[in-house]
Parts: C-alpha cells; sequence; structure tokens
C-alpha cells in the first residue's frame, strides 16, 4: 500500500516541522498555522501580480486573456476574508515574521488597506483584458495598494 505509507510519512513530517516551529519561536500550532496561511496568500498575490507586471514593463508582450486571468485572481484572493491570518503574538517579535505590531495597534487601518486593494483589484479585473494601456492604468493602484499597505505594516526583511 504505497499511498497509505506515503500519507502517513507526510503526516509524520508536517508534525515534526510544526514542533520544530513551536520549540523555536514558542508559537502555537494555531499561531503557525496562521502565519503560514498568510504567507501563502501573499505568495499568490506576487505570482498573479509578476504576471501582469511582466507585460507592464514590456519584457513579455501583452497577452489579454493571460492579463485578465491574473487580475480576476488578484481581486479574488483580496475578497478572501483574511481576519484568521491575523492572529495576537505572530508580530516581529516571532522570528521569522515581518507582520508589524502596528497591525494589532491599528487593525482598522490596516483593514481599510484590505479594502484599498479589493478596490484596486476589482477595477483592474474590470480592464485588464481591454489592451495593454487600459491595463497599464489599472495596474498603478493595484501596485500602490501593496506598497501603501506594506510601508506601514511589513517590516524590512532581515
Ligand atoms: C493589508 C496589508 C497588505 C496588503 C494589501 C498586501 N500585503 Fe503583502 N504583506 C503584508 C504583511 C503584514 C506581510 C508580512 C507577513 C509576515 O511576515 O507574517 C506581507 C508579506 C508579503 C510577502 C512576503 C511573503 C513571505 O512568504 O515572506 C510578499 C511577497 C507580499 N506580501 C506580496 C504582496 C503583494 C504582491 C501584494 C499586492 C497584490 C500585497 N502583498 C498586499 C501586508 C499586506
Amino acid at each position: 500500500m504505497p499511498i497509505k505509507g506515503l500519507t502517513l510519512l507526510s503526516v509524520a513530517s508536517v508534525f515534526t516541522l510544526v514542533s520544530a516551529a513551536f520549540a523555536a519561536g514558542h508559537l502555537t500550532q494555531d499561531q503557525q498555522r496562521a502565519m503560514d496561511a498568510r504567507n501563502a496568500h501573499m505568495t499568490l498575490y506576487s505570482f498573479n501580480l509578476g504576471k501582469v507586471g511582466a507585460m507592464v514593463q514590456d519584457r513579455v508582450p501583452y497577452d489579454a486573456d493571460v492579463a485578465s486571468a491574473a487580475a480576476a485572481n488578484l481581486a479574488a484572493l483580496a475578497a478572501i476574508d483574511e481576519a484568521g491570518y491575523w492572529v495576537e503574538g505572530t508580530d516581529t517579535s516571532i522570528e521569522g515574521s515581518r507582520a508589524k505590531p502596528e497591525i494589532w495597534a491599528d487593525m482598522a487601518g490596516f483593514e481599510a488597506e484590505q479594502v484599498k486593494l479589493a478596490t484596486a483589484t476589482a477595477a483592474f479585473a474590470a480592464v485588464a483584458g481591454d489592451g495593454l494601456d487600459a491595463m497599464k492604468a489599472g495596474f498603478g493602484p493595484v501596485g500602490q495598494s501593496c506598497s501603501s499597505c506594506h510601508e506601514s505594516y511589513r517590516a524590512p526583511r532581515e
């Protein structure tokens, strides 16, 4: 039963990983999962933004279908409720976290940044398939929304 063996092995390695993280950063399993989830979400933002960013910078030719799909993904991602990601005790005091304590000191401001991105990505998704110029115009506010939240709420890489 190779499949069962594999499953057991995976469960065992995940458990080891989680225990190691717990020992290193004094995180609970729920805190570690929340951090993993938000970083995965950010990675998906980055992947989809990169697809259209390459067209904006003329590194790849404009492709309406690819641009529309990436913009729709960004809008869908930005519409996800992120409340569960930003759990107490997972700020920069934890090794590996770049989430500034300002997030928890100013949750309303942080959530306003999420809304800003949701608005920008929805507008972007509406025009991304309408030619390179329209796509470029819609792209600007999306990139600015990522940067504006990072400036206020993400610590620089160490
Ligand atoms: C509402 C605020 C906010 C918005 C909007 C936002 N981010 Fe982030 N982002 C963060 C924070 C905070 C972190 C640090 C999280 C941590 O270290 O736990 C982060 C981390 C990241 C990371 C690093 C992930 C990792 O694995 O270390 C990437 C890449 C990233 N963001 C890309 C983006 C892109 C691209 C966008 C826009 C499409 C975006 N983010 C929008 C707050 C935001």
